[in-house]
């Protein structure tokens, strides 16, 4: 397919060019930042960009992960991530309408799901969460222009017959956390594969498997994060003392964990569960917390990245 990458130069995007590429797809990349899988540099948030991009490259597919996005809230005005997150993808949405083509695959995000409520752990237990959670109420203009674009998905797959698959994906950033400075950058990584993160191989994987099913038209939405191993008996004890939960599922952790001076979660206070995405689209992740600790166990290099300075290319780029 002749497939259009929205943030190109980013990290999901220069993961998932290659990727595409060497899966026979035809991959024109659109950025604001140059970058080296990016042939277009231009803004998502004017028309003209878009349309060109369409005409010029025989666009048959979308593949829109260009936002602005978390740390970008310290860096923008709302009014940006309105501009980015919003009007760009319904110039992309409006494009493929246009073109008379159907596939868009948007990457969305769990941080939408996170009320402040969720955020601050206010409940005695873990939140689950999967696809029917809701009430959905963002706590910054992030998530929601985030769920905004989602909505305008929605709204265009229906009206238009369009197959849009939205991927509320989970961390995979490969920066230090900007809130939590507790645990070193690893060990805050390895904790969250057991509930809230996945790597960036296995984002741009999930891309691809949303790119290349063939399933019906319409809006279909899918959590992405790596399989937890926990179930909905453990949300009280997840709260209550996580690592006891962790150390039963897997016995070497806690030593494993000592040897490295890393600590295991006290508590856990939300769960993503992505079973439909491995169900419905027939996906497995490659790397799960079960991962970590082989790894470990083998004094084989940790299974994610980790770069602790990494900037978005978008930083500087609006005002
Ligand atoms: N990083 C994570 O942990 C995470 C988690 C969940 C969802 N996401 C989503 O994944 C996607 C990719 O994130 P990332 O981590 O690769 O971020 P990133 O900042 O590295 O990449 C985003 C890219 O979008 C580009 N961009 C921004 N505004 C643009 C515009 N107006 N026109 C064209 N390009 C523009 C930036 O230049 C950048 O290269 C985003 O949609 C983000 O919301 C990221």
């Amino acid at each position: 397919m002749r497939v259009l990458l929205t943030g190109s130069s980013g990290w999901l995007g220069r993961t998932l060019a290659p990727m595409l590429a060497a899966r026979g797809h035809r991959v024109t990349g659109l950025d604001v930042a140059p970058g080296d899988h990016t042939q277009i540099v231009g803004s998502i948030a004017e028309r003209s960009v878009v349309d060109r991009a369409f005409a010029d490259h025989g666009i048959e597919a979308v593949i829109h992960a260009a936002a602005l996005h978390k740390p970008d809230i310290a860096r923008y005005s709302r009014q940006a991530f309105v501009d980015v997150n919003v009007t760009g993808t319904l110039n992309l949405l409006e494009a493929v309408v246009a073109a008379r083509h159907r596939r868009f695959v948007f990457t969305s995000t769990t941080s939408l799901m996170i009320s402040q409520s969720i955020r601050d752990e206010r409940s005695d237990r873990a939140v689950w969460l999967d696809e029917q959670s809701g009430p959905i109420e963002p706590r910054n203009i992030y998530g929601v222009t985030k769920f905004a674009a989602e909505q305008a998905c929605r709204l265009v797959a229906e009206e238009h017959g369009l197959s849009v698959i939205a991927l509320r994906t989970g961390r995979f950033f490969s920066e230090d956390d900007d809130t939590h400075r507790a645990l070193s950058g690893e060990n805050m990584k390895a904790n969250e594969l057991l509930h809230r993160r996945l790597t960036v191989e296995d984002a741009a994987a999930a891309h691809i498997a949303a790119l290349e099913h063939d399933g019906p038209v319409g809006y279909h939405l899918y959590l992405a994060a790596a399989p937890t191993p926990f179930s909905l008996e453990d949300v009280v004890e997840l709260g209550r003392d996580a690592a006891s939960v962790i150390a039963r599922y897997f016995p070497h952790a806690p030593a494993l964990y000592a040897a490295r001076g890393w600590m295991l979660p006290p508590s856990i206070g939300r769960v993503y569960d992505s079973s439909a995405l491995c169900r419905d689209l027939d996906f497995r992740f490659a790397t799960d917390f079960a991962g970590v600790i082989r790894a470990m166990e083998r004094g084989k290099p940790l299974p994610f990245a980790h770069d602790a300075d990494y900037v978005s290319p978008a930083a500087g780029m609006f005002s």
